[in-house]
């Protein structure tokens, strides 16, 4: 890791102390802040420059100024410090082993090339490049979480190839472009967490023309679903409670169970038709204004007859390659898997089409199971849906005002001749 001397990494910026350990950082387990054993600022490249402002740097796109790293950021990053989120994430085999594989599938294009992995946690998917040849590779991670990568580097005699810098992507200097970004960005229901804008930063800042991004794209799923186990075991359960009427819980008992987003695991059962498609994001083009908020409208025709329950949300990103690459012209996959209109089409696949072959990462309910499960979004009481009965709507997600990691989730949904409102906010 690199020595300090007068270099920021953007935790002085409008710091302010937590107020509270309870506040939650928006990362993948809901963990309290943790205090940071070090002092901001600790040990980041003191030798390396910026290099965007210099003049052969012309078909870069003038930078921003980094926006500030704030106390919820900083919630974030400690959670991020905590070996348990760590330990799921490397267990999960599904996320693991594809990134592996996509890294491997991609090795004559890392072989010998400079890489940066955005937020590279302990440093598995940094060793994976050095493992596939790469000539140098930037592990950055703003969470203390660095300072193990560091260790694990070392430990395994790459510290001449991985280069881990603590600090923030948005804050940190390297004085090369990279021809590689790799990052595990996605957050639960794709967009939580807000990571991709930090990748979105990366790219900006030292991406090389024709540059690899893995993954290249990522695409967000919504499909109604039925869940008469789940919600008969949260709700019903109250009607009659060792042979008591208990039913004058039901209202907290809706409210608590249903209030937030619940991520759990379903399965293609509880699904009623093909999901339509909220947003498919290429990482080589997408911009920061497109994360503040997402909007969409859906239209769905149930397949069949059953207590609608609610929404489904789940994702998957493609590894295909970069833009002028000979192997791959980086087509983006057909959405013909799923609706992105709000048009039913009667000969939907429930795949979207693949021309690269590229290796995708699915968290869909047919798929094997991932540490990020899926979303659900349950509505209070259930609708009653007759087979082809059109279930309809419009969906908000955008980033929280108070918290730009947490979601506002704008739902709105009529089937049957009537129409309700569900905001709920995933914290
Ligand atoms: C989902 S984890 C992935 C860790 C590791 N790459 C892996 O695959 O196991 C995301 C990591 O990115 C870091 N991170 C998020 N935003 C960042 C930013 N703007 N700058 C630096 N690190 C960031 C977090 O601290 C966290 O360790």
């Amino acid at each position: 890791m690199y020595g300090i001397t007068g270099y920021s990494n953007g935790y002085h910026q409008n710091q302010q102390q937590h107020s509270s350990e309870e506040k939650r950082g928006g990362g993948r387990r809901r963990r309290g802040g943790r205090r940071s054993r070090h002092p901001p600022g600790f040990r980041v490249s003191d030798h390396h420059h910026h290099h965007y402002n210099n003049d052969d740097d012309d078909d870069k796109q003038e930078q921003k100024a980094p926006p500030p790293c704030t106390d919820f950021d900083m919630a974030y990053f400690h959670s991020y410090a905590h070996v348990g989120i760590h330990e799921e994430m490397i267990k999960d085999r599904v996320r693991t082993d594809t990134y592996r594989a996509a890294i491997m599938q991609h090795q004559s294009f890392i072989e010998g090339k400079v890489v940066m992995d955005v937020g590279c946690g302990t440093g598995i998917l940094s060793i994976f490049c050095a493992q596939a040849g790469a000539k140098r590779v930037y592990a950055v991670d703003a969470s203390d979480i660095a300072l193990q990568a560091n260790e694990v580097v070392k430990a395994n005699n790459l510290a001449e190839k991985i280069i881990v810098l603590h600090g923030r992507v948005e804050d940190v200097e390297i004085d090369e472009e990279v021809d590689v970004i790799i990052s595990e960005w996605m957050g639960y229901m794709l967009l939580y967490e807000s990571m991709l804008g930090s990748v979105i930063t990366a790219r900006d800042r030292w991406l090389k023309h024709g540059g690899l991004i893995l993954p290249s794209n990522a695409t967000l799923y919504m499909a109604p679903i039925t869940h008469p186990d789940r919600y008969n075991d949260s709700i019903e359960f109250w009607r009659n409670v060792y042979g008591i009427d208990m039913s004058a819980m039901l209202q907290l008992a809706k409210q608590c169970a249903f209030e937030e987003p619940c991520v759990e695991t379903i399965t293609g059962e509880n699904v009623l038709t093909w999901p339509h498609v909220v947003k498919h994001m290429d990482c080589y083009t997408i911009q920061h204004d497109e994360l503040e908020s997402v909007s969409t409208r859906y239209k769905f025709q149930s397949m069949m007859r059953a207590p609608l329950h609610g929404f489904a949300f789940w994702f998957d990103v493609e590894f295909s390659g970069p833009t002028n690459s000979p192997t791959n012209n980086h087509i983006p996959s057909l959405l013909t898997g799923a609706s992105n209109n709000n048009h039913i089409d009667g000969i939907q696949k429930k795949k979207r089409a693949n021309p690269n072959e590229a290796l995708v990462l699915s968290t869909a309910p047919e798929d094997p199971p991932t540490h990020w499960q899926q979303t659900l979004i349950y509505f209070y009481d259930p609708i009653e849906v007759e087979q082809d009965q059109i279930i309809e709507g419009s969906l908000t997600l955008s980033q929280s005002k108070e918290n730009r990691r947490f979601m506002n989730i704008h739902l709105e949904y009529s089937s049957g001749g009537r129409s309700y409102v569900k905001e709920s906010v995933m914290r």
